[in-house]
């Protein structure tokens, strides 16, 4: 049994108490675009505990498309989970098995995307209409893998009624055996609003995903939507066993940082922004000597000093220098640098007019 499915089941034991060191308390949500390779490797230097997901993988795509390319990653990143999208049992068996061979902790389905493509392929949140469906593929891929088999997955769609919808599904994958349910807790509309209206508008219901977890109190039960700090994912620990960070994660990485003490009780020193910023540059040569270009590893990186002094131009630099052609780790470099200056600057103020001005 993999690590991973160690900590599911320990955790399965006792949904409050005696959590195991590395319990995946936090995860990154899988973020299609954005939480590629690249943006995996840069959060794992920030967190060594919190479970990292993929884009999300369409099974045929694993199956016939670019392997390599498309589910190779630095082994770095563990503990890591693919994310699949799809609705044939068998197909998402052969690709569960695939990525379990590539070495991925977990095998995650997809049950909550609600973009056009997703749903003509009849998979992502239109699966919550069918929990029988998503249930016969945990059932097959739990018989082709033996890491985690886990769903993200939606309150309900449409005019469901959520107590039903979620309730069912719940149900049915867990007599499979899932090991993990995620939910996103609002609805997806899957007429008349686009992919990202359908992050904001249905409204969150919090309380749907706690009583869920009331119910089944021996099953991993996460929580997802509009978490935007590790204070407020606390809290949502006080109800369900795992908290799953998006947006916020991405657009504000720094908070990463945090996690490992905040919510793992993981004593070990955090890596200081010159560390962080050393590592990234090393990848980013090796990314570029292999034929890859920074802006690939650097886009990911343009939040990372949001609300500090000077993070403005640091995103600038990043944006403008970063996709021009040749450019090397030295934009990085500089771009940190202007940080470095204005920290610099702020603190020689404090020093010459802070005493005088006690007040402000
Ligand atoms: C750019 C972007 C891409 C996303 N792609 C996926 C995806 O591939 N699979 C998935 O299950 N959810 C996807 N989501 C939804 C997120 O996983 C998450 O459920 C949603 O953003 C709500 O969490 P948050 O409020 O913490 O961001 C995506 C979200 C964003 C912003």
């Amino acid at each position: 049994m993999s690590s991973t499915a160690q900590l599911y089941q320990a955790q399965s034991v006792s949904a409050s108490q005696n959590r195991p060191q590395n319990w995946p308390r936090l995860s990154i949500a899988p973020m299609l675009d954005w939480t590629d390779r690249h943006c995996r490797f840069f959060h794992r230097i920030l967190t060594k505990n919190t479970l990292l997901y993929t884009e999300m993988v369409v099974a045929d795509a694993a199956i016939h498309g670019r392997r390599d390319f498309l589910l190779g990653f630095d082994d770095t990143q563990h503990p890591v989970a693919l994310q699949l999208g799809g609705s044939d049992p068998k197909k998402l068996a052969e690709a569960a098995k695939i990525g379990a061979d590539f070495g991925y902790d977990e095998i995650n389905l997809n049950v909550g995307c609600p973009s056009d493509r997703v749903q003509s392929g009849t998979f992502g949140a239109c699966l919550m209409q069918t929990p029988d469906v998503v249930a016969a593929c945990v059932a097959a891929m739990k018989q082709a893998v033996s890491i985690p088999v886990t769903v993200k997955c939606r309150i309900g769609v449409d005019e469901q009624d959520t107590e039903t919808a979620l309730g069912e599904l719940a149900r049915l994958t867990i007599g499979e055996g899932v090991d993990a349910l995620w939910v996103h807790a609002r609805k997806a509309w899957l007429q008349g609003l686009s992919p990202k209206e359908n992050r904001d508008i249905p409204p969150l219901d919090y309380e749907r995903v706690y009583r869920l977890k009331q119910q089944y109190g021996a099953q991993f039960i996460g929580i997802n939507g509009g978490i935007n700090n590790l204070q407020e994912g606390l809290e949502h620990l006080q109800s369900v066993d795992g908290v799953m960070i998006g947006r916020s994660a991405y657009h504000n990485p720094l908070l990463l940082r945090e996690a490992d003490a905040l919510l793992y009780g993981d004593a070990h020193e955090p890596v200081s922004d010159a560390e962080l910023i050393d590592a990234m540059c090393d990848y980013c040569d090796r990314h570029i000597a292999t034929g890859g270009k920074l802006n690939q590893v650097t886009r990911h990186m343009v939040g990372l000093f949001a609300g500090q002094p000077s993070a403005r131009r640091f995103r600038q630099i990043l944006s403008v220098e970063a996709p021009k052609a040749g450019a090397t780790s030295d934009v990085l470099r500089a771009a940190y640098q202007v940080i470095v200056v204005a920290r610099e600057e702020a603190e020689a103020y404090e020093r010459d007019f802070g005493a005088l001005n006690p007040a402000e």
